[in-house]
């Protein structure tokens, strides 16, 4: 028997409300992060991986006209039915998130050593001396050179590559249960990115923390994550193990953005393949399947009726109708079976 999950999302709905109306930018999500397990959340630019993360930890309830359907189940607990100060009590405790610019989370009047212990303090129950070592101690795990002096410096005085260790430093001092990374390493130079990939999976594997792994890359995916879900406007198209995903894409999008990553070993004067059109608007979600608009397989049966997510094999989920009929050809494309 497995445990139960960490985290649990059930049928999860986010309403946005402005002067022109509602819109609905996450639209029946479900998934599940296990207890040392790294989920990968993919999908192009304005597809709701953040409003998917943000709403985990009700960051937009401050701020911005919002309504949520559904649960999200954490520890017994349904967070969307929790009140804003037990919500607080969660944020960094239990569930920490790191972004893709971290001097946004970061405050630039204070020295990172400062904003570190703070953290510490609002956590663990120790002097201002024991945590200000605390800092240093933290920052030095995630190989930051000469912590101790660089706990003295403010937030503009370090590259992004640090401030992101600094971000993972103050997640490390709460020691949460689970962590979501929203495209941490997107800012960043490839190499630094690959520093800041290996520290996170090192303090996941260290603390058997569970991650939501957030990134429109699959390079990135397929090098850390266990299992993935690919969104496409709000929902949920394909959900698989990652060896599954790679192997065998059955959503006709995955397998768009499946061709569209480059290959290390692959022909480099080969033009990547580029999946037509955009992802259409909130406020002009197509009728039937949502992908239909840039489907090259899509026929009436898409434009009119809206697919359900659906096992197709045990550890893959898909909503296509057309899933087992596009067929891979030997050249990698694929066509459509009668
Ligand atoms: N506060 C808000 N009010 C209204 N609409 C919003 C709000 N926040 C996000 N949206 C809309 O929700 C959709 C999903 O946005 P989201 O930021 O989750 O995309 P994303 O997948 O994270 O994209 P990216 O890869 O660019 O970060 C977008 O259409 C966006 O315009
Ligand atoms: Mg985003």
């Amino acid at each position: 028997m497995s445990k139960a999950p960490l985290l649990e999302v059930k049928k999860l709905r986010t309403h946005f409300y402005s002067e022109n109306g509602r819109v609905t930018a996450v639209d029946g999500i479900e998934f599940e992060v296990h207890e040392g397990e790294i989920l990968g959340i993919v999908g192009e630019s304005g597809c709701g991986k953040s409003v998917t993360s943000q709403s985990v930890l009700r960051l937009y309830d401050e701020k911005h006209e919002v309504e949520y359907e559904g649960e999200i189940n954490f520890k017994g607990m349904n967070l969307l039915e929790l009140s804003l100060s037990k919500m607080q009590n969660i944020r960094g405790n239990e569930i920490s998130m790191i972004f893709q610019d971290p001097l946004s989370s970061l405050n630039p009047v204070y020295t990172i050593g400062y904003q570190i212990a703070e953290s510490i303090i609002l956590h663990q129950e120790v002097s201002k001396k024991e945590a200000n070592e605390k800092a240093v101690e933290v920052l030095r795990l995630t190989g930051i050179p000469a912590p101790e002096k660089r706990v003295n410096e403010y937030p503009h005085q370090l590259s992004g590559g640090m401030r992101q260790r600094v971000m993972i430093a103050m997640t490390l001092a709460c020691q949460p249960k689970l962590l979501i990374a929203d495209e941490p390493t997107t800012a960043l130079d490839v190499t630094i990115q690959a520093q800041i990939l290996d520290l996170i999976v090192e303090m996941q594997t260290k603390f058997k923390m569970g991650v939501m792994f957030i990134t429109h890359d699959l390079g990135v995916v397929a090098e850390i994550c266990t299992r993935v879900v690919v969104m496409y406007l709000g929902q949920i198209i394909e959900e698989a193990n990652v060896e599954s995903l790679f192997e065998n894409p059955l959503h006709p999008y995955t397998k768009g953005l499946m061709r569209s990553v480059p290959q290390i070993d692959g022909d480099r004067s080969q033009e990547l393949y580029v999946i037509e059109g955009t992802v259409p608007s909130l406020d002009n979600v197509p009728k039937g399947c949502r992908f239909s608009t840039r489907c090259q397989y899509a026929d009436e049966k898409c434009y009119e009726q809206e697919p359900e997510l659906r096992s197709l094999k045990d550890t893959q989920k898909v909503r296509c109708w057309y899933a087992e009929k596009i067929i891979k050809m030997g050249d990698d494309t694929y066509v459509k079976s009668s």
